[in-house]
């Protein structure tokens, strides 16, 4: 079975654009692959954070993956922190990784612009996620559409780390499904992000009239769009329907909005019903799993000895390859 990876912050809690962008494809996606999902707390530490709640935050955000689906006894579920290599691959990997490419990572200038601080590390946060990925020799990493450029990236490291020392890393490839790019509600020319979250953001486990509020309130436009146009905030009104709703139901409301009839608080409420119906079990189950939190904190020590296992094995050839210890 082809080999898989991916990684998400512990920096407040999943959104809907992490649910849609990337998790429900990595709970699919588990059926044919061997798949590995990883915590990464050294990627959330290059932005101010709270020390106190960072370990409480990656522990809170496994029991959200498994509610969410991913089952721990078939992938590999971890925190990054816990399996060192994945530092000491990144090291090596500065020597093959471009100057000039890190500075055209879209991701790192955006971030960088908002900050006083902007932090080394924060520079070099995309070798991190390519040794993420390198390490397990994954070929396939799902997810959205603002990390397809570290993949890309991922892929050059693996290529001039191959040519430099050998045929060892697969170029890996990045699957991107249908919710890639979730928007924030408040401000659709904006992606949904933990970041800002008050606003632009609506977390999978927020008070239901929270989300309620800001799903009514989404920004549309000021009257009923004819035609195939459509304005940012209704597209992403349409997605969010599209990605929980029954093709029949999406149907009408396109045919509505084609006519010039649609109301926007109809196809508000529509997004509300079927994001709720789709995301209550997983409230749900996350409620089970918070009375029973040393049973993933069980799951998460088994995943960390999996992953340390595998990580340990190809870190010992790299070492060889590129003649460093220890041997
Ligand atoms: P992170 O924690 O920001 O996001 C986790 C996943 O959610 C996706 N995502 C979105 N998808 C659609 N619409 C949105 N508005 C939206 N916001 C976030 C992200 O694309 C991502 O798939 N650098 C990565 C974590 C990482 C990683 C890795 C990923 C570290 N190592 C190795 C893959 C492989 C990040 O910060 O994701």
């Amino acid at each position: 079975m082809p080999k898989l990876f991916s990684g998400i912050q512990p920096t407040g809690e999943l959104h809907l654009g992490n649910y849609f962008g990337a998790i429900t494809n990595w709970v699919e996606l588990q059926q044919e692959h061997e798949t590995i999902y990883c915590i990464v707390d050294l990627h959330a530490i290059t932005s101010d954070y709270d020390p106190e709640v960072l370990r409480e935050n990656s522990v809170n955000l496994a029991t959200d993956l498994i509610a969410s689906g991913i089952d721990p006894e078939n992938s590999i579920l971890f925190i990054q922190s816990e399996v060192r290599e994945h530092v000491e691959l990144q090291w090596i990997f500065n020597s093959v990784t471009s100057y000039g490419d890190l500075t055209r990572m879209t991701q790192f200038k955006d971030k960088s612009e908002k900050m006083d601080f902007v932090s080394a590390g924060l520079f070099d946060y995309p070798v991190l996620q390519a040794a993420d990925i390198l390490l397990y020799r994954a070929s396939r990493v799902p997810v959205g559409e603002d990390q397809v450029q570290h993949v890309e990236l991922t892929r050059r490291i693996a290529r001039k780390f191959n040519s430099r020392f050998g045929e060892f890393f697969p170029e890996p490839e990045p699957i991107v499904g249908r919710g890639a790019r979730i928007m924030s509600t408040a401000d659709p020319e904006r992606k949904m992000s933990k970041s800002d979250h008050d606003k632009h953001a609506i977390g999978l486990m927020e008070d239901e009239d929270s989300i309620w509020e800001k799903v009514k309130s989404a920004v549309t436009d000021p009257g009923k769009a004819k035609g195939d146009e459509m304005s940012p905030g209704v597209a992403n009104l349409f997605t969010l329907l599209e990605l929980t709703a029954p093709e029949s139901t999406v149907e009408g409301f396109r045919e509505d909005h084609r006519e010039g009839n649609l109301m926007y608080i109809d196809l508000k409420e529509a997004v509300y019903e079927n994001l709720m119906s789709e995301i209550r079990p997983v409230r749900e189950k996350k409620e089970e799993l918070m009375e029973n939190r040393s049973h993933v904190e069980e799951l998460l020590e088994k995943g960390k000895e999996k992953a340390r296992k595998i990580a340990s094995g190809n870190m010992e050839e790299v070492r060889k390859m590129v003649g460093v210890g220890p041997t």
